[in-house]
């Protein structure tokens, strides 16, 4: 997918958005070029890889609404946004053990787990310093947008326990996904010079645009073809991490939901029992009732949009956060 496909309803927000994605490309690949080759090759086997480059898009959107759009400290921070995303996908492949990402083989499955937790450490190392060159405000936010995302990958990894799975994955997710979104939304505003109320309001709108961005994400790696996504389906269930799609068909009064629960207990190892849980996924209504999650979402994007004024990012971030849920149809 390109960074193009996005059309933001407007020319001149389209060539300014672009003009600030194209500025991040050059700092992401300049500032990853660092250091020995055997490190910044590695480092830029997923940064170079493509990918959405969605939470640069949120920042310099939310830039739009200061009287400097898209202005270098703006495109830093974005970068610093998208060093750290990728970073955390190093890692999250570690754990997940995914094979692929960005339509390329995964850092570990073309290495090994060390390669790509020491690959994702460069990342974070390379986003360190250039958030030094922005302000401590900056910092500080960043090592709490950090310690959440931190907290919802080390909370999915622990499992629900006790706790009702619903609502364990919905913290799951607002903290390992919707937080850095909320945060590009936030810098992008803040580095603007936008007001504070408008930077809340953005940072908002980015954690509604996250919480949909993951339920979409997670209802594609279960109904969707490889091709589509760059990664491959059913990785979820091989972990025995449940996402909200299979919630819902696990609590589900009916003959799939009863074959659900007793094929689910735990990770599936043999791809005849992740294929005929698709199968039974597909027969129940999980993905429906995730949509219908999704649809709150939505609607918290549109009421915060309606207290921004009346410009063209606005609407555009309206299309974005629809644009995000057309990736599952
Ligand atoms: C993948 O994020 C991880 C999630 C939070 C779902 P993206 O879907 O933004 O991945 P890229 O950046 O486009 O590869
Ligand atoms: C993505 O987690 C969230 C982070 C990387 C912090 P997932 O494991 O759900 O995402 P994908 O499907 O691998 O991209
Ligand atoms: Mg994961
Ligand atoms: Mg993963």
């Amino acid at each position: 997918m390109s960074n193009h496909a996005v059309d933001l309803g407007d020319d001149q927000l389209n060539d300014r958005v672009a003009a600030g994605v194209a500025a991040v490309e050059r700092l992401l690949h300049d500032e990853t070029n660092r250091g020995a080759s055997f490190v910044s090759d590695k480092a830029q086997h997923l940064s170079e890889a493509g990918g959405k480059r969605f939470r640069p898009i949120m920042s310099l959107l939310a830039s739009e609404f200061g009287p400097e759009p898209g202005n270098p400290r703006v495109v830093k921070a974005a970068t610093v946004v998208e060093m750290v995303h990728v970073a955390t996908l190093y890692h999250d492949d570690v754990m997940d053990e995914a094979d692929r990402r960005r339509g390329v083989q995964s850092a570990n499955s073309r290495w090994n787990n060390s390669v790509a937790i020491l690959a994702g450490d460069a990342l974070l190392a390379h986003a360190s310093r250039l958030m030094s060159q922005l302000d401590t405000h900056t910092v500080e936010h960043f090592a709490e947008t950090f310690e959440e995302l931190v907290t919802g990958q080390m909370r999915e990894t622990i499992g629900a326990g006790e706790a009702n799975p619903i609502d364990h994955y919905m913290k799951v997710i607002q903290e390992k996904t919707a937080v850095l979104i909320a945060s590009a939304g936030y810098f992008g505003a803040y580095h603007a010079g936008a007001s504070k109320e408008h930077a809340k309001a953005l940072r908002t709108i980015g954690g509604a645009i996250g919480m949909v961005f993951q339920i979409v994400d997670d209802i594609i790696d279960i109904f969707s073809e490889s091709h589509e996504s760059g990664k491959t389906p059913g990785t979820d269930l091989r972990e025995g991490v449940f996402t909200l799609p299979v919630l819902y068909a696990l609590e589900e009064d009916s003959e799939a939901g009863a074959a659900l629960r007793e094929l689910l207990t735990g990770p599936l190892e043999a791809d005849e029992d992740v294929n005929r849980a698709l199968e039974l996924l597909r027969a129940s209504k999980g993905r429906q009732r995730a949509l219908e999650v999704v649809k709150h979402y939505l609607d918290v994007v549109t009421t915060e949009c309606e207290a921004l004024p009346n410009i063209p990012a606005t609407r555009a971030l309206r299309s974005l956060a629809s644009y995000t849920v057309a990736r599952v149809g």
